[in-house]
């Protein structure tokens, strides 16, 4: 299969006082295109570090890259130029952020700030970039939006807001979306909203999005594949389908049990008893042995990769019980 991006090992530690954190610790995967990806796991795992490396977005220092490879379209986003990367970033990998406020510039309206990329990037004339503008704000559901881009996003609600940010994400018709929380700030109706939104416009542009979330009830409704994401490493992969009929990690499992409903929130997921463990203390073995109720002695010791299982296509697990067929 052809991939749009191939990430292969990606490490990211922070360099602090008091140590290395390894917030990314040996991170692989890849997304087709028109594919929807979800990445999922308990706060701190590694979902923000993971797609901001991506686009060097990263605080470094403390942050460095320690290893790692991304192709995107023929080119390694981590270590190109940077002004490679400028051509890509915003332009064909577009990146949408948990709080709007923050991607939004409160002393610029609405429509200049989705029309700017337009007339910077594309050279639009000012009126032409500010019709697709309005037009982009149409087709994110913004009533009456030829009116509303004279507006300061201070005037917006937050769901407008979001519509906002994703209308500027969207406007240059980027191949991949990183998502980040793009819907946790808002109510369970305009989250929705906006999922159906993510999904009918990913299906129009085939548009590969990655979605990080809390959420696996935002997972089941959006997302084609899932990687599920603990301390720092991808501990299973899967179809959708297939993860949700059974899923193949017991940190996993844990998490189902943990959402009594599709509206699971970030309260109910931290409810899997015990703590992810300090990313900076080296664990030797696997990294959820203190919290999993499968655990063997090997499991303190060996620290287990991330292999296929069960004889199927993307299906991997990174536990050795269910690699040894005991689970
Ligand atoms: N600038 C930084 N300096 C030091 N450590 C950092 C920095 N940014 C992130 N980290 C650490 O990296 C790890 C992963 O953080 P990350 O933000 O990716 O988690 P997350 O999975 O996105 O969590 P959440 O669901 O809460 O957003 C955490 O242990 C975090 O403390
Ligand atoms: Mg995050």
């Amino acid at each position: 299969m052809g991939l749009l991006l191939d990430v292969e090992d990606l490490r990211v530690y922070f360099h602090t006082r008091n140590g290395v954190a390894r917030a990314v610790d040996g991170v692989s995967f890849g997304i087709g295109a028109g594919e929807t990806l979800g990445l999922v796991g308990e706060s701190g795992s590694g979902k923000s570090v993971t797609a901001y490396a991506l686009l060097r977005l990263l605080p470094m220092p403390p942050g460095r890259i320690e290893s790692g490879e991304a192709r995107f379209d023929g080119v390694d986003l981590l270590h190109c130029t940077e002004a490679e990367l400028r051509r890509i970033r915003g332009r064909r990998i577009a990146m949408v952020f948990q709080d709007p406020m923050t991607a939004l510039n409160p002393y610029k309206t609405v429509g200049d700030q989705v029309a700017e990329p337009l007339r910077v990037h594309e050279g639009c004339s000012g009126a032409e970039a500010w019709a697709r503008a309005a037009a982009m704000m149409e087709s994110v559901g913004i009533v009456n939006a030829a009116e509303r881009m004279r507006s300061y996003p201070h005037e917006f609600s937050g769901g407008m807001r979001q519509r906002a940010t994703i209308a500027m994400a969207l406007v240059m018709r980027p191949g991949l979306l990183l998502a980040d929380e793009p819907t946790t700030a808002l109510d369970t109706t305009v989250q929705a909203q906006l999922l159906a939104l993510i999904v009918r416009i990913q299906r129009e542009q085939n548009l590969s999005v990655l979605l990080i979330t809390h959420n696996l009830g935002v997972v089941a409704g959006v997302c084609d594949r899932v990687l599920v994401m603990y301390a720092g490493r991808i501990v299973e992969s899967a179809s959708t389908e297939a993860l949700f009929e059974r899923p193949r990690h017991p940190y996993t499992q844990a998490l189902m049990e943990a959402v009594p409903s599709v509206n699971a929130t970030r309260e109910v997921l931290y409810s899997i008893p015990g703590m992810p463990p300090d990313p900076l203390q080296l664990i030797e073995g696997c990294s959820f042995a203190s919290r999993c109720t499968h655990v063997v002695e090997r499991c303190r010791c060996q620290t287990p990769a991330l292999l296929p299982v069960d004889g199927s296509h993307g299906r991997a697990s990174a536990c050795l019980r269910v690699q040894w067929g005991e689970l």
